[in-house]
């Protein structure tokens, strides 16, 4: 079977106290994970090392919502590389689309920050996406292509192990989010495979694909069972445990299903 990722991030809403009984709760549905299964979780800050307290000998990785490019120096408000390692992080979030959209991220403030969380031995999830203006404008899939390839410049293919990719299409994301037509999702995952194919040859194969913008218990049976979608990336959907730990088993008995017969 095929390595299943699922992930979340809670934005900037779950404080210390409630992450740490997200988590509480998490473990308690997970006491071990399911055989091929990552999952990860990605809170505040603020909230990391008590997270990664909370997360003591799980297999559930910890990540980072952000980070600077630079290993230290003057960058005021910024987070770097060292302070997260110490902090128990595995996996850092690299330009979400409220990054890129209200923070003014560019591709290639989030390549300095891929090459340096690779550097770094974090995994990098990379996040893409195209906006509602440009997938009316029929652009979509030269956007995706152009934000991986400017996104992914000067990264090996020895280091393309450490990547993981989350489509999320800008106007899928959030309450105001429009839910994704499959046959819509798996052309993108497809255009998504072929570029990473031509960036690191076969290594491009091996990289996790996920999808993420308004999945939720309705949606994610369907998303998963998608040719070319290796796993989901979880909002709002996410954020209440038990309901969560529901969506992942269902998903997963989805994912074994069809990775037996060859999705
Ligand atoms: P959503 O968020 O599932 O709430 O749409 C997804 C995301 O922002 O990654």
């Amino acid at each position: 079977m095929n390595e299943l990722y699922i992930g979340t991030n809670t934005k900037m809403y779950k404080n210390r106290a409630e992450t740490v009984e997200y988590i509480r709760a998490l473990r308690k549905e997970f006491p071990t994970l399911l055989p091929g299964l990552t999952l990860f979780v990605i809170p505040s800050f603020t909230s990391l090392e008590s997270a990664q307290r909370e997360l003591f000998e799980s297999p559930i990785l910890l990540g980072a919502q952000n980070m600077c490019w630079e290993e230290a120096g003057a960058y005021t408000g910024e987070i770097s590389p060292r302070m997260l390692k110490e902090a128990g992080v595995g996996l850092v979030e690299i330009g979400h689309c409220e990054r890129r959209r209200i923070f003014g991220e560019t591709d290639e403030q989030e390549n300095r920050k891929v090459l340096c969380a690779l550097r770094n031995r974090f995994k990098a999830l990379l996040c893409i996406g195209e906006t509602l203006e440009q997938k009316e404008r029929g652009e979509s899939e030269e956007v995706l292509a152009s934000q991986l390839e400017k996104g992914l410049a000067g990264v090996s293919w020895e280091q393309a192990g450490e990547l993981m990719i989350a489509y999320e299409p800008v106007w899928a994301i959030g309450e105001k989010g429009m839910r994704p037509q499959a046959g819509y999702v798996s052309r993108r995952h497809e255009g998504i495979r072929k570029t990473l194919r031509g960036l690191f040859g076969r290594a491009g194969d091996a990289i996790p694909v996920l999808y993420g913008g308004s999945v939720d218990a309705r949606n994610a049976p369907e998303l998963i069972r998608l040719p070319g979608v290796d796993g989901l990336f979880v909002g709002r959907s996410a954020w209440e445990a038990v309901s969560f730990a529901q969506m992942i088993r269902e998903v997963y008995d989805c994912h074994v299903k069809c990775t037996v017969g060859n999705k």
